[in-house]
């Protein structure tokens, strides 16, 4: 029996990013898992938070984020899927968890340092404790295995000490967690700029695939990414980001490895090169497209978050409890 656990910031629409290095391995996970494991996936509306968002617009991709979890192939009767503020343990663990943190290892995370810079105005104190949040999502559920891209290596391994450092304080209460992060997809590239990852809030809309871009939109994008005057077709991430990244685009879009793919292109030019990897994640996006509208306007949509909060709930307040009578936040022994 495993648990296995993660959430995505209903903070825009999804890039192809997210969908490569997380959702397809969540459904990967869930569709290889036996009936006993255990697989949370939940909305992360409490960390969209850490930056000012509309409201009325947060609102609608919560339910937006949940549509596409059930389109991308994520099943109520195996994955448990909710929305992270349902459950207030998440909120509480979190605050829990921050008695045991440290200042200047929050201060030390990259992803704080980078967001901090681009705030205009002011920077909440939620962004600096966002990961403490994260480790207690984790946490609460004692999970074993946590599938994210590698952008969330540092808040998984914080995550972890978090664990250890409250198992020795007060005795073994939660299973240290392990990041699993594929080899290929863990960070997908800004097609405009790639040595940046691409990401829901690139200022240049043609930096990033959107998992609900129409088809002519993503051709264009994938005809004007940046490449370089080499002209081969080789994996090398440093000399060649632009190619590189289209070719682990590819490679995850139609399940077939860079060699073969390199192999088959090794006399091609980029333009019938492009031509193919945009094919593949049409072919990707396509079917992800049509359920996601089928769910938006389903009925199914609020009795599976329904269903969902409920289980979650039943796990974590066991948890939490567990943890506050340990810490002393308690009345009665
Ligand atoms: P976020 O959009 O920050 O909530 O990220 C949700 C999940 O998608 C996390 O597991 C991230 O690591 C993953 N992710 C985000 N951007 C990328 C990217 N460009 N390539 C691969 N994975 C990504
Ligand atoms: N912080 C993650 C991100 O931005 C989302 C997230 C929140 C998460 N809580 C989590 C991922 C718990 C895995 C497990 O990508």
């Amino acid at each position: 029996m495993k648990t296995i656990v993660s959430g995505i910031q209903p903070s825009g629409t999804l890039t192809l990013g997210n969908y490569l290095g997380a959702i397809k391995n969540f459904v990967t996970m869930q569709n290889e898992a036996s009936d006993d494991d255990n697989i949370f996936i939940f909305i992360a509306d409490l960390h969209a938070l850490t930056v000012p968002q509309d409201p009325a617009a947060l609102r609608k991709n919560v339910r937006s984020l949940a549509a596409l979890y059930l389109a991308c192939g994520l099943d109520p009767n195996k994955s448990t899927l909710f929305i992270q503020s349902e459950v207030t343990e998440h909120a509480e663990i979190g605050y829990l968890l921050q008695t045991i943190t440290y200042i200047g290892e929050l201060e030390r995370m990259t992803q704080y340092k980078d967001k901090m810079q681009k705030q205009v105005a002011g920077v909440s104190s939620a962004l600096l404790t966002y990961p403490v949040l994260m480790a207690g999502d984790i946490l609460l559920y004692n999970a074993d295995y946590v599938p994210v891209g590698e952008d969330q290596r540092q808040h998984l391994e914080l995550t972890r000490n978090l664990a250890e450092r409250f198992n020795s304080r007060f005795s073994d209460t939660f299973t240290v967690p392990k990041p699993l992060i594929a080899k290929v997809g863990a960070k997908i590239m800004s097609l405009q700029d790639p040595t940046k990852k691409m990401s829901k809030s690139d200022a240049l809309e043609k930096a990033s695939i959107f998992i609900l871009d129409q088809e002519n939109v993503i051709r264009k994008k994938i005809a004007s990414a940046v490449t370089d005057s080499d002209g081969s077709i080789k994996f090398d991430p440093v000399n060649k980001p632009g190619i590189s990244n289209l070719l682990s685009i590819y490679s995850c879009a139609s399940n077939t490895s860079i060699e073969e793919l390199v192999e088959k292109y090794k006399d091609s030019g980029y333009g019938e090169f492009k031509k193919d990897v945009a094919d593949a994640v049409v072919n990707l996006l396509k079917p992800i497209q049509e359920k996601y509208n089928y769910y938006l306007n389903s009925k199914e949509l609020d009795e599976i978050l329904d269903n969902g909060r409920d289980k979650a709930s039943y796990f974590a307040r066991k948890t939490l409890s567990k943890m506050k009578r340990k810490m002393g936040i308690i009345r009665k022994k």
